[in-house]
C-alpha cells in the first residue's frame, strides 16, 4: 500500500498565520504539522509517499522534506493548482497509486494512535474510514451508523445525525479515481471527499473503525492550539 498526504488548501481559517506559509509547515508540539501524517505512514512501513500541495508553498515543502532520505522513505510531489477540494487533490494521485490501494491522511489531522490496527482492518479492496466521537460534529463530515454498517455521511450538517466525525484518514482501492472523475463541485465549489465516501457506501464497499486515543484537526486557531496541547501532553504514537 502507498501513502498520500494531502497538504494543499489555502489555510484561510488561520490567516494571518498562513499569509506567507503553508498551514502544514506550522509547528505542532516539537515538529512541523506535516511530520505527523508522514510519520504515521512510515510507522506502518510505507516507503512510497506522495505529498500534494498548492503552488504557493511547494518550494518550502520540498525544502523541508527533501527526497525522503532523512525519513527512510521516498517522496513524490504533486502540485494542486487551485484549492479545488480534498477529492480533487486525491485525484492527482492516480498515476502514483498505479492500481494499488492507498492510505490517505489529511495534512492537518493530528492524532495519538498509530495506524497498525487500521491497516490490518482494511480488507484490501473497497474503502475504510475512521470515525471519532466529538462534541462539535457540525464542523466535520458526520457518519450515521447502524451496527457495523455506515449508512451515510453528511458534510458539516446543521443537524448532525450522530456525534461521530469522519476523520481525515482514509483507505481506498484504485476505484477511487474513477469515482472522483464523476464528481461535481459542491456548494462551496469543491470536489468533496464525502461524496466519494457516500459512493463507496452506496456500493456497500465501506468499512469503518472507531479511532482510539485523541484526535483533532488543526485547521482553525482553536484546533491548532488544541493540537499543540495534545501533542505535547501525550505524544503521538507512530
Ligand atoms: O478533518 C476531517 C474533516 O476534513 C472531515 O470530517 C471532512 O469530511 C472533510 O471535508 C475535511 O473537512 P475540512 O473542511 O476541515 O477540510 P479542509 O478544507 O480544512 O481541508 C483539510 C485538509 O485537506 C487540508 O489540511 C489540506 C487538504 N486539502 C484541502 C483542500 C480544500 C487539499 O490538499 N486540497 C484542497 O483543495
Amino acid at each position: 500500500m502507498k501513502g498520500i498526504v494531502l497538504a494543499g488548501g489555502t489555510g484561510s481559517r488561520l490567516f494571518p498565520l498562513t499569509n506567507v506559509t503553508n498551514k502544514h509547515l506550522l509547528p505542532v508540539g516539537d515538529m512541523p504539522m506535516i511530520y505527523y501524517p508522514i510519520k504515521k505512514l512510515i510507522g506502518v512501513g510505507m516507503e512510497e509517499i506522495l505529498i500534494v500541495t498548492g503552488t504557493n508553498h511547494m518550494g518550502d515543502v520540498v525544502s523541508l522534506l527533501g527526497s525522503g532520505k532523512d525519513f527512510g522513505c521516498r517522496f513524490t510531489y504533486k502540485v494542486q493548482d487551485e484549492a479545488g477540494g480534498i477529492a480533487q487533490a486525491l485525484g492527482l494521485a492516480e498515476n502514483f497509486a498505479g492500481g494499488d490501494p492507498v492510505a490517505v491522511i489529511l495534512g492537518d489531522n493530528i492524532f495519538k494512535m498509530g495506524l497498525q490496527q487500521a491497516v490490518a482492518n482494511y480488507p484490501g479492496s473497497g474503502s475504510q474510514i475512521m470515525v471519532k466521537q466529538v462534541h462539535d460534529p457540525d464542523r466535520y463530515g458526520v457518519a450515521e451508523m447502524d451496527g457495523d454498517q455506515i449508512v451515510s455521511i453528511e458534510e458539516k450538517p446543521s443537524k448532525p445525525k450522530s456525534d461521530y466525525a469522519v476523520t481525515g484518514i482514509y483507505f481506498y482501492d484504485a476505484e477511487v479515481f474513477d469515482i472522483i472523475k464523476t464528481l461535481k463541485p459542491s456548494g462551496r465549489g469543491e470536489l468533496e471527499i464525502t461524496d466519494v465516501n457516500n459512493e463507496y457506501i452506496r456500493r456497500q464497499q465501506m468499512v469503518y473503525s472507531v479511532m482510539d486515543g485523541w484526535w483533532t484537526d488543526a485547521g482553525t486557531l482553536e484546533s491548532l492550539r488544541v493540537a499543540n496541547e495534545l501533542a505535547t501532553a501525550d505524544p503521538s504514537d507512530f
